[in-house]
């Protein structure tokens, strides 16, 4: 019989993963007390916004939820002590970006917000406390947690000392489906030591889950398979990603080689969407990681097969970039040029990492004029990326600076196209698939050229408007 009954949970960092998984938690177990804290107030004050539409993060069936539970059995606050001060358990959600200075820069994860994280929950826990790594995190960064949890205790005396337990709970969720994948996960993961804070982190999921998807496993095992899960997802794309080249310059068809091989059950048909490169906060990073722990444990040989998924990455997003110089007769300054999709996968207003930006700096250093239109990105965000390049490009790429007004937002797909030489997808949204090329066609400077990045567009269909068309993978026009 497990004695460690958990009545009040409290997650650090109310991002993509803390709010989502948060809320599906209280909306399995009404009776827990889930508080939700982050020490950005905005945020805070927008899952607490009254219109339902104004969340920070937009996930299908999300809103649904917090509906049922908010100030019932979930909480979003600023009070970030207090919430540590009365839970049980606390999840730690927080940011793990790439450090972008010092040591292992470039490469290992950024672990100062789990760290302050951490010396909080030390300083202000009570009693005992589960403390759940829900971050990603690098291989036995849970030492480092229990290291700084139990630092406080040194100045107690023996009858207030606190203890703690870590426990590894990585999160597999995927952006656009977050709440399908909360409500069924293929697996749930949890790695620890000690045997009854596994079972009252077992039990909370219990509540939804059958217990054949919960795997429990030392602490290690729980960190390294998070990091190794996207490793293989990401690999399976830079896999297909690298075969649609060889099928531009072969003849063959990425699309018809993706059904080929997925056909085999052991390959399987999942991940195997060529498309401009992978996206997201995590892929990159994660790999990154595990790049950087391979040459800590001189691993050489291992760090560059993983290192060469992250940069077949990058050679997808140029070579796109230069297939549309070439095609506009390798001159693109101050022709417009239409970019549909900003954000890194349809289903999502999250642009970290996405191909779009890359691609866009590109053209933009050319001198292009883009017009821009996404579904769900505002324009201050996609501004904001394109600065956050100038940012790290340093004085010699001054020019983008200038090229900041030659940056314009449409909500209407047909206005971005009037008068453009280009139109790129960069983004799978639906109603993209939807468009009406007889329109565009009209509207567009000729020679007019689509580019389908995300193999979404049927050809024929455009080619009829007299519009040049090329399509990622695709390698028919050889024959
Ligand atoms: P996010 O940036 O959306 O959210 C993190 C939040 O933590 C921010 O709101 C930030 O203000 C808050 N925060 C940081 N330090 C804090 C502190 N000391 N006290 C209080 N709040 C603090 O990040 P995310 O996308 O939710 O990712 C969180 C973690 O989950 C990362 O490690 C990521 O790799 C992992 N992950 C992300 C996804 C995803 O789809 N985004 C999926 C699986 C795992
Ligand atoms: C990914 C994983 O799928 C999640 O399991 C994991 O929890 C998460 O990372 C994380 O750790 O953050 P996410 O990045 O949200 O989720 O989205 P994915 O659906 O995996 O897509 C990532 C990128 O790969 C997108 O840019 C997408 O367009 C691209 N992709 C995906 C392809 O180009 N082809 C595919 O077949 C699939």
């Amino acid at each position: 019989m497990n004695n460690l009954k958990i009545k009040k949970i409290c997650c650090v960092g109310a991002g993509y993963v803390g709010g989502p998984t948060m809320a599906v938690i209280a909306d399995h177990c009404s009776d827990l007390k889930v508080n939700v804290v982050d020490r950005n107030e905005e945020r805070i004050r927008n899952w607490n916004h009254k219109d339902i539409s104004n969340l920070p993060i937009y996930e299908k069936g999300l809103d649904q939820i917090i509906k049922r539970t908010r100030n019932k059995n979930l909480f979003f606050s600023t009070k970030i002590e207090d919430a540590i001060a009365e839970a049980d358990m606390i999840f730690i959600s927080v940011n793990t970006p790439i450090k972008n200075k010092g040591l292992g820069a470039g490469q290992t994860s950024d672990l100062r917000w789990v760290e302050s994280c951490a010396r909080k929950i030390s300083l202000h826990a009570k009693g005992h406390t589960i403390v759940v790594e829900k971050s990603t995190l690098p291989v036995r960064t849970a030492k480092t947690i229990k290291d700084i949890l139990f630092a406080s205790n040194d100045d107690l005396n023996e009858k207030n000392k606190k203890t703690f337990s870590v426990l590894s709970n990585p999160e597999f969720l995927a952006e656009g489906t977050a709440i399908l994948n909360l409500e069924k996960p293929d697996r749930i993961l949890i790695g620890g030591e000690d045997k009854k804070s596994i079972e009252a982190l077992v039990e909370i999921y219990l509540r939804w889950v059958p217990r054949k998807k919960i795997i429990t496993t030392n602490l290690w095992s729980s960190e390294l398979s998070k990091l190794t899960s996207n490793a293989f997802l990401a690999q399976r794309i830079s896999s297909i990603n690298s075969i649609s080249a060889i099928c531009e310059s072969s003849g063959a068809d990425v699309y018809e080689v993706a059904n080929a091989i997925g056909k085999d059950t052991r390959i399987g048909s999942q991940f195997l969407n060529p498309g401009p490169g992978f996206g997201g906060s995590c892929f990159k990073k994660d790999i990154l990681n595990l790049v950087y722990l391979c040459n800590y444990f001189g691993l050489s040989e291992v760090a560059s097969f993983w290192e060469s998924i992250v940069r077949i990455n990058q050679w997808q997003q140029d070579r796109i970039y230069k297939k549309i110089v070439e095609s506009l007769f390798g001159n693109i300054s101050g022709k417009k040029i239409a970019i549909l999709g900003f954000a890194f996968k349809a289903g999502t207003n999250d642009t970290r990492e996405s191909p779009a930006i890359s691609i866009s700096k590109n053209l933009l250093l050319e001198g292009a004029k883009l017009a821009i239109h996404d579904p769900k990105v505002q324009p201050s965000q996609i501004q904001n990326d394109l600065s956050d390049y100038l940012l790290t490009q340093e004085d010699n790429n001054k020019d983008l600076k200038n090229n900041k007004s030659n940056l314009m937002f449409f909500t209407d797909i047909y206005q971005a196209a009037e008068g453009a030489h280009a139109l790129i997808i960069i983004t799978e949204w639906d109603n993209y698939k939807k468009i009406d090329w007889n329109i565009i066609s009209k509207n567009m400077s000729k020679p007019s050229w689509v580019f389908d990045t995300r193999g979404i567009l049927a050809k024929d269909k455009i080619n009829k408007y007299g519009i040049n068309f090329w399509q990622l993978g695709d390698g028919s026009g050889k024959n």
